[in-house]
């Protein structure tokens, strides 16, 4: 049978009547090849029609949907838009983005911006004594740039600095890096819609000028990305007199290489990650170190059943040539993920999972610290494990337990000229202070100024 002689007019209605509901025309209405080509033409004259210019807005009235209103670009779909994009910071965030983005993001125009002198953030700048990763080094790395031949089970700050570095330049992200330059704000500007970067040139900016300009630019972005680290921006505590104190007073993560603490008397203060990593391997070469801790923590023995030494503990030659294989490489990595990421269960504060890692951790810190079991209730915390991140502290309950360290709970007073007095009126003199007291972590701060502030205009 013939095909209905419909109009333009009518196949255009014919579609707007389709119930999509019901995914069946409310009226049946056949038409042909030719007919529906015209229909559609029609229709996009008359769109044509309500749009002087492509690039003009317009209201589009349908009766599925509610009014739409569509800025309409007129390029072609595959010719991008130039897309200026910052990002602040150059440690593993900064470095996977400046390696992903180029590769993912048609049209992008990057720039990294950086303060130090090179890639690697944290493992760039924590120097200090023991300074290490406590997550497996064949983990803690990039997962599109594995490296087989990790020297440790948990790599020093130095091998993971040189991994990052390396992985920069396996993917070309130097040619984005402004080093040693700070970004002092970011505003986004509500207007132009784009971000505006004051950025400081530090070799400028620190050549003998008292100038708080010199060496700043202002430079605009379409996208700002912030990779500058939770860590970074490391803190002193604020005691009384730490002005004069004449010893040597540093935070851990600004450690002088030049600093020899050998035969020296040593405060330590903070049992966090950094204090515990570090208060070990300075025990042992230190004349006296005290440590200052307020609150308890706990020393995890193990980190996902890896165990834990206070030493190097690098990997057997014949095992690091078999993972030179990929596939053999491939199979040795997704066990080590499957056993480092399956220990979630423990976090659940009421667990079963959660007593039973208590239970397991009681057991070793009563081991460990068994040449003065007497720690052990100042050590013990009264918040289940995990609450706060576990930290394997290999040797430090061991080092706690050395005739030269005195474990100190009372709260610190204020400093002397020559040491640190404690709220029950004991003094120490020390010849050093390292304050492994952690980093300001309200790093982005709505409408702060400082170092990075984030805010709309207006
Ligand atoms: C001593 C230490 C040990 C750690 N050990 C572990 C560990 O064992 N396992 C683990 O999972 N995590 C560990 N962490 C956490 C670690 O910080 C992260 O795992 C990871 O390195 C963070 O990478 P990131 O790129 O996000 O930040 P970062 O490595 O901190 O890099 C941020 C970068 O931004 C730059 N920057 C900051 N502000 C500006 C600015 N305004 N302008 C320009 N540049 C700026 C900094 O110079 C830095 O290079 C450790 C942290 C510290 C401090
Ligand atoms: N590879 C590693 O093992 C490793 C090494 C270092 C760091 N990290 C990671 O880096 C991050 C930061 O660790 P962090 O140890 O540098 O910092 P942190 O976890 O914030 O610990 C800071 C420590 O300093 C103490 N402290 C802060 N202010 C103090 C003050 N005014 N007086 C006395 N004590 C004070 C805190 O005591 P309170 O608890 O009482 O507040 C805490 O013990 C963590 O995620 C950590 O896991 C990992």
């Amino acid at each position: 049978m013939a095909p209905a002689a419909v109009g333009t007019a009518q196949v255009i209605d014919q579609l707007n009547a389709f119930d999509l509901a019901e995914k069946t025309p409310l009226h049946k209405v056949t038409v042909s090849a030719d007919e529906l080509g015209e229909a559609i033409a029609s229709a996009a004259a008359t769109t044509e029609t309500r749009l002087p210019s492509a690039r003009h807005a317009h209201n589009t009235r349908s009766p599925f949907y509610p009014d739409i209103h569509v800025d309409l670009v007129d390029r072609f779909v595959d010719e991008y838009r130039p897309l200026r994009v910052a990002v602040v910071g150059g440690g593993l965030t900064g470095v996977t983005a400046g390696a992903l983005l180029p590769a993912k993001v048609p049209g992008i125009q990057l720039t990294i911006y950086e303060k130090n002198r090179d890639f690697g953030g944290t493992w760039f700048e924590n120097v200090y004594p023991g300074v290490r990763c406590d997550v497996p080094s064949h983990v803690y790395q990039s997962t599109f740039a594995p490296k087989h031949d990790w020297s440790d089970r948990f790599a020093y700050g130095a091998e993971i600095r040189d991994y990052w570095q390396s992985v920069a330049r396996k993917h070309n992200v130097y040619q984005y890096a402004k080093f040693r330059h700070r970004v002092r704000d970011a505003t986004w500007d509500d207007g132009d819609k784009v971000w505006r970067l004051r950025v400081q040139d530090l070799d400028k900016a620190e050549d003998g000028s008292a100038d708080e300009g010199a060496g700043l630019t202002t430079e605009t972005f379409d996208v700002l990305i912030t990779a500058f680290g939770k860590f970074n921006a490391w803190r002193l505590p604020h005691y009384p007199g730490m002005a004069e104190y004449r010893g040597v007073l540093r935070h851990a993560s600004d450690w002088d290489p030049t600093f020899d603490p050998r035969g020296k008397r040593i405060a330590v203060i903070g049992n966090g990650a950094s204090g515990i990593q570090l208060m070990p391997n300075l025990q042992k070469v230190v004349a006296r170190l005290d440590h200052y801790v307020r609150n308890p923590t706990w020393i995890a023995p193990n980190w996902a059943g890896e165990e834990r030494a206070t030493g190097a503990q690098p990997y057997p030659e014949e095992l690091k040539r078999s993972l030179a294989d990929p596939k053999t490489y491939l199979d040795f990595r997704k066990r080590a993920e499957d056993r480092h990421w399956r220990v979630f269960k423990n976090f659940l504060g009421e667990s079963e999972a959660n007593h039973e890692l208590r239970d397991a951790i009681v057991e070793v810190m009563r081991k460990r610290l068994a040449k003065k079991p007497e720690l052990f209730d100042k050590l013990v915390p009264d918040f289940p494990p995990s609450c706060r991140r576990l930290t394997p502290g290999p040797g430090y309950l061991e080092a706690l337990t050395e005739d030269n360290v005195d474990y100190i709970t009372t709260r610190i007073r204020r400093f002397t000229a020559t040491g640190i007095e404690t709220e029950d009126g004991v003094h120490r003199e020390v010849d050093a202070v390292i304050c492994a007291t952690g980093a300001n972590r309200r790093v982005v701060r709505h409408r702060s100024p400082r170092p990075l502030a984030a805010r709309r205009s207006g």
